[in-house]
């Protein structure tokens, strides 16, 4: 028996001002894309922005629903229209972002595991390694790959 250690390596900003112009934007829209919720129940507000190879940003919102199964995450409704819409493009970066009752959460957001899991499923579907930026209004982290918020992800793919 061995015991081991697993570790994540990421970025982590404290301002948005510190990231690369394009992942500004991404932040920048990912939080606009709040406005697009749906969440009568929850009241919390998410939103995510895809940058494909084709130069798109692709937004989604969360969408509830009176029966509860029936809603989705924003960042699978951004990730099923992009792949509905453009299915050859390249999923490069997905940014997020969720704010509490319209006021932008201190912690980054952390997507559910399905979603995590929609998110490897592209990933191996793509054959290049989808950027990850999960936004909060006192810090903000960049993962270099889906595999790094999914650890002992359950496909053997090898991204780095
Ligand atoms: N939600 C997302 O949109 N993304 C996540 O990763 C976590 C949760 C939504 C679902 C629901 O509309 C609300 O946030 C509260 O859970």
């Amino acid at each position: 028996m061995a015991v081991k250690d697993f570790n994540i390596r990421y970025e982590e900003f404290s301002s948005v001002e510190e990231m690369l112009p394009e992942d500004q934007e991404l932040v920048a829209a990912a939080i606009d894309a709040q406005k697009g919720s749906y969440s009568p129940y929850s009241n919390f507000q998410v939103g995510a922005a895809l940058k494909l190879d084709n130069g798109l940003i692709v937004r989604g919102a969360n969408q509830e629903n009176v029966a509860y199964p029936s809603g989705l995450c924003a960042e699978r409704v951004a990730m099923f229209w992009a792949g509905a819409n453009y299915p050859d493009a390249v999923m490069e970066t997905l940014a997020v972002a969720g704010a509490n009752a319209g006021v932008l959460c201190e912690s980054p957001a952390s997507p559910c595991g399905a979603c995590r899991q929609v998110m490897a499923e592209y990933q191996k579907k793509q054959g290049k390694p989808m950027k990850i930026i999960l936004v909060g209004s006192k810090r903000i982290r960049k993962y270099s790959c889906v595999d790094d918020i999914l650890p002992f992800i359950f496909d053997s793919l090898k991204m780095r």
